[in-house]
């Protein structure tokens, strides 16, 4: 439609009806109704009439049913505005990826990119328009549940990924490519700061950490050009994220100029009133609409209570009619009005969703992201042995983590049968002591069929329901039926790989030193098992980096690699003082850092230099460093630069990640890599919430993790960027 049909239709609305495009109903409610669906209805006081005026549908799919929904729909409703149908596509819609967690540990962005087209493709055809995601929420505490569906605990990463999944999802021509679907970023903001990793707890932080470190990757995704974005649960220094107005009219539409929709997080709004910032519902739909909220999901206090507050003259009409604006130009830019089914096509949906291409492209993307923690040699495995895979996670297919509501793990294959279609290796297979409940019968058969073979390869893991939303653990260890399993498998003192599925960091210090290999693979999706296979024989080489620290301990959490010195920082040959920052019983770093990852080749990193150069008029560093595969196979590497800032106004963290590069390198190949460093890269956010940088020292640290690196000094002096070596 034009801009002025829009605006005419806009016109001939009835407060109702624009309340009703302001409001999301499961698809459950369009459903020919049974007289119990029917009677569940009544009880939440939704009228048929409700549900002809609704704007937006959750969790509807299939290109047949969607057809039909929006067919009837568009029958009830007086002005035949076509429903937005949004949907969790989170990782994949049928071709499951790995969770974005894993995606992250890929430092592939073109990867996350061609995943989220994927992921449109499949939703868009099957009759969906708008996915909810990508998650770019910064993690730092792996007892929240849902660190599996971030990147990780970065903000330059997270920002760089966010970018590339809008770009996935969304396309350049949103409107005529009908393989795309809109983005909605969530969950704005914070909400990966939970206290104590617990789900949907309160979040509480200065707005100059807020501005450093955990809006920058929801800005990077608006700036890609995401049309939604879903507000959070939590708490923003002391008002619910979905009636706070700072966040949602000052920050995203005032600074950021976003002109999209924003939607609540499901129950959001109601859920005001046990947050204590409205008594009831009433209220709640008035701070919601205020603060700037404009669709409501999953509750009805928009649909209860807009129009009395309208009339009763608490809420200007303008505040709905601006919501209502917005959600139209959505459904406009998606080519509803001409095409209502838009991508939905019954026949298409056969050919691509879940095809060759897209699985093969998940299990690209999972060789990628798995991460070698710990090889002893033993990797990879060597032709013709007899190999022993036990473990919960042996000859499960449920390895798609959470948020795969479409993905089938009846049909997705296990380890096991990856290893015997390969036919290379003699396999023994059995289930060992189970995920949670420790069950001695499994285990003794594990045992027995452990020590048949000579070599054992464990599957262990979380249970995928143990992490995605309201799966936050106390407790972040393997379930202790399969440490025992572990233990008791050591004690047969054959080489032992484990190979683990899980949707967060774990705390792996009890197990480590027993094991001679460890490969994290968290919940690798469809084609996970083969990928496993490919990374363990070394038919792939592994490549994938840690995006979020592993901790010791559960004790050292939040534990993350950009962190500050402090005034007593502990010396880093960890001297015995007593009065530094310190654990009397545990180290201060990581057991395995952010950026690590091992490789079946060995890099060498050599030569990190500066040289002054002019770019655009000001002057920059340039940054060169040589890596050489050392090894005798071929391998990527992710070449990482992160600086540190000697001096601030404000303190500043030991490192931060600025720049990286996947390269791929053959045997004894070296290559010469560059980046840039710009004044523009060492701004930040001052005591007065200025974003700018100062003049003073600088270093700059290259490597293949965040611990082991090169690093050289330089100055910034009246903005311009000054070497003091060459040569590191
Ligand atoms: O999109 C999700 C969100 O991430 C958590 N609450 C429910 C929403 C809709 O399913």
């Amino acid at each position: 439609l034009e801009e002025h049909r829009l605006r005419e239709l806009l016109a001939q609305l009835s407060l109702k009806e624009k309340i009703g495009q302001m409001t999301q109903l499961h698809s459950h409610f369009y459903q020919d109704l049974n007289e119990k669906a029917a009677g569940q209805m009544m009880k939440m006081g939704v009228t048929d009439e409700m549900v002809g005026n609704s704007g937006s549908v959750l969790g509807a799919s299939g290109a047949g049913r969607i057809k039909k929904m929006l067919k009837n729909q568009l029958e009830k409703n007086r002005h035949h505005i076509p429903l937005l149908i949004m949907a969790d596509v989170i990782h994949g819609y049928k071709t499951i990826f790995p969770i974005p967690l894993a995606l992250g540990c890929s430092w592939d962005p073109t990867l996350a990119k061609r995943a989220s087209e994927v992921a449109a493709r499949e939703a868009s055809v099957s009759g969906v328009h708008v996915v909810f995601a990508p998650m770019v929420d910064l993690v730092r505490d792996p007892r929240w549940g849902r660190v599996m569906e971030s990147t990780g605990e970065d903000p330059y990463l997270n920002s760089v990924f966010a970018q590339a999944f809008v770009d996935g999802f969304q396309g350049d021509d949103l409107k005529n490519d009908l393989n795309r679907t809109a983005a909605c970023v969530k969950h704005f903001a914070g909400y990966g700061a939970v206290e104590g990793g617990r789900e949907y707890n309160t979040v509480n932080m200065s707005e100059r950490q807020m501005r450093q470190d955990y809006l920058v990757s929801y800005k990077s995704a608006i700036e890609a050009g995401c049309r939604l974005i879903m507000t959070a649960y939590n708490t923003v220094d002391g008002i619910p994220a979905t009636a706070n107005h700072w966040l949602l009219r000052k920050v995203l539409r005032d600074e950021w100029g976003f002109d999209g929709v924003t939607i609540s997080d499901s129950g959001a709004v109601r859920e005001l009133v046990p947050h204590s910032v409205a008594a009831d519902e009433k209220e709640a739909a008035m701070k919601a609409i205020e603060a700037g909220v404009d669709i409501e999901m999953g509750t009805f206090c928009y649909m209860h209570h807009l129009e009395r507050l309208v009339n009763e003259h608490k809420i200007l009409e303008s505040r709905i009619d601006e919501a209502v604006w917005r959600i139209l130009k959505l459904k406009n830019d998606l080519g509803l009005f001409e095409n209502p089914f838009r991508g939905a096509d019954e026949e298409k949906e056969k050919r691509v969703v879940y095809c060759r291409d897209h699985r093969d492209q998940a299990q690209k993307a999972a060789e990628q992201s798995c991460v070698l923690l710990k090889n002893s040699g033993i990797l990879p495995l060597k032709q013709n042995q007899k190999l022993a895979i036990i473990g919960p996670f042996a000859d499960n297919g449920a390895i798609l983590g959470a948020w795969s509501w479409r993905g089938d793990p009846n049909a997705t294959e296990t380890l096991t049968a990856a290893f015997r279609s390969e036919k290379i290796f003699k396999t023994y297979s059995s289930r060992g002591s189970g995920i949670l409940e420790g069950n001695r019968e499994l285990l003794n058969e594990a045992i027995k069929t452990a020590r048949g073979a000579n070599l054992i390869i464990a599957a262990v893991g979380e249970a995928s329901n143990m992490s995605g939303e309201a799966s936050s653990r106390a407790h972040i260890d393997l379930p202790e039926c399969q440490l025992e399993l572990i233990r008791e498998l050591k004690a047969l003192r054959k080489p032992l790989v484990i190979v683990l599925f899980n949707g967060r960091p774990l705390d792996l210090t009890p197990l480590i030193d027993d094991v001679d290999a460890l490969l994290e693979v968290w919940y690798p999706g469809s084609e996970g098992a083969h990928a496993v296979f490919n990374l363990l024989t070394g038919r792939a080489n592994p490549s994938g980096k840690l995006s979020m620290s592993f901790p010791r301990t559960i004790g050292q959490i939040p534990i993350y690699y950009n962190c500050y010195n402090t005034g007593r920082p502990l010396a880093e040959n960890g001297d015995k003082k007593k009065y530094v920052s310190k654990y009397l019983d545990c180290p201060n770093d990581a057991l395995f850092p952010f950026g690590f990852g091992l490789s079946y080749t060995t890099f060498e990193y050599s030569g990190l230099s500066l040289a002054a150069v002019r770019i655009a008029g000001s002057m920059s560093v340039q940054v060169t460093v040589c890596v050489r595969n050392s090894g005798k196979v071929a391998g990527s590497e992710v070449v990482q630069l992160y600086i540190r800032d000697i001096s601030g106004e404000v303190v500043r963290p030991v490192k931060e990640l600025k720049a990286f590069k996947k390269i791929d390198l053959l045997p004894g190949e070296r290559k010469y890599l560059h980046f840039t460093i710009q004044e523009s890269m060492l701004r930040y956010y001052h005591s007065d919430l200025t974003f700018k940088s100062d003049d003073g020292k600088f270093e700059v640290m290259v490597g293949g993790d965040s611990v082991r690196t090169l690093h050289v000094p330089f100055v910034l002096s009246r903005g311009r960027l000054v070497l003091i070596h060459d040569e590191a």
